[in-house]
């Protein structure tokens, strides 16, 4: 078995498929726009805002994840923060990325979609200048009403083209996916790619995995690696192709463990599993961290991180034209290493 080293995988050309674009605010900026806005945070030095990072759980986790987001305010704020994620994404060897983004984190604290979007749009484009290929997927607060999703889709239609998918994130416990069966219908028919959220040990997950596979028709799973208690379902997503983002670093903060065997399991049959950073800047790492922390803790072989990194490219929404370039880059890389 060949070594994986930390040379190796930080070379790597990789896709980043879940990411949310608000879970990328470093102490740092987050300080830095609390000034600049003239926003009370409560905390004023990096020190207090890292000791304020206590969580075990998704809820306890998401309890101090949306507070933070106060100091987003303008459009320059968005822009920045998207900036300077794709600088890391670009350092991390990422040459495609899908961000996650919540309008409604932001709306219903009476900041306008359109200055969220057209600041994350801006640093999407000049992620051009860094040999990154970015995108934006909206995703829905999942413990909002299915009213306030359809608002949202409405308010998103005008900004279509700069849309590539939908979401669904935030609090699980009792929001199962169907409750926003109709918009998903909707996004779809509007040409959206589909994608949701099915978080780690949730109550009920395996039903809300099963309803998003075959009554939304979603073409993703963010997490889903309950899925492994259904081997029925397994065998689905292994057929027909759906890829399953998986976030070690992130699973290891709201659960005992990174959930590293039901990833290699899922590998083993064939799914097209990769790994992520989901809040790289609240779960201790961006991507080469997270693939590095579960290589070294599950002993991957060097095949096995190859893999994850092929499947990150064949899971994304690209072209087949796109892939096959992404996957002849991974091949010389792989000749030359
Ligand atoms: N799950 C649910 N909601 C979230 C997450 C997540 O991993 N990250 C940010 N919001
Ligand atoms: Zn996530």
């Amino acid at each position: 078995m060949t070594e994986v080293t930390r040379e190796f995988i930080e070379g790597l050309p990789k896709a980043e498929l879940h990411l949310h674009i608000e879970g990328t605010l470093e102490p740092e900026l987050k300080l830095r726009l609390a000034k600049r806005n003239h926003v009370d945070i409560g905390q004023s030095t990096i020190e207090e805002v890292r000791k304020s990072y206590q969580y075990d759980d998704l809820a306890s986790f998401l309890a101090v994840y949306y507070p933070a987001m106060n100091v987003l305010q303008h459009e320059q704020d968005f822009y920045d923060l998207a900036f300077d994620y794709l600088r890391r994404a670009a350092a991390n060897n990422i040459r495609h990325v899908e961000i996650f983004f919540d309008p409604q984190a932001h709306t219903s604290r009476g900041i306008a979609f359109d200055t969220v979007i057209k600041g994350l749009r801006r640093a999407v484009v000049d992620a051009r200048a860094l040999d990154v290929d970015a995108e934006l997927i909206m995703c829905f607060l999942r413990d909002f009403s299915k009213e306030s999703a359809r608002k949202t889709l409405i308010e998103a239609m005008p900004y279509k083209d700069w849309i590539l998918g939908i979401g669904l994130d935030s609090d699980e416990h009792n929001n199962p996916p169907l409750k926003f069966a109709r918009q998903y219908e909707d996004a779809a028919a509007a040409g959206l790619h589909l994608t949701a959220h099915c978080d780690i040990d949730q109550k009920d997950s395996i039903e809300h995995i099963r309803q998003a596979l075959e009554i939304m028709g979603v073409e993703r799973l963010d997490h889903g690696t309950n899925i492994v208690e259904d081997p029925d379902l397994v065998d689905f997503v292994a057929k027909n192709g759906i890829g399953m983002t998986c976030c070690p670093l992130s699973n290891s903060f709201v659960s005992p463990v990174m959930k590293g065997d039901e990833i290699v399991e899922l590998l083993g049959k064939g799914v097209k599993v990769c790994i992520n950073s989901d809040d790289p800047a609240y779960f201790g790492g961006y991507v080469n961290d997270n693939y590095r922390a579960l290589a070294k803790e599950y002993k991957l072989t060097r095949e096995q991180v190859v893999q994850l990194a092929r499947n990150s490219f064949e899971a994304s929404w690209i072209s087949d034209e796109k892939k096959a370039l992404y996957q002849a880059q991974i091949d010389a890389y792989v000749a030359k290493h």
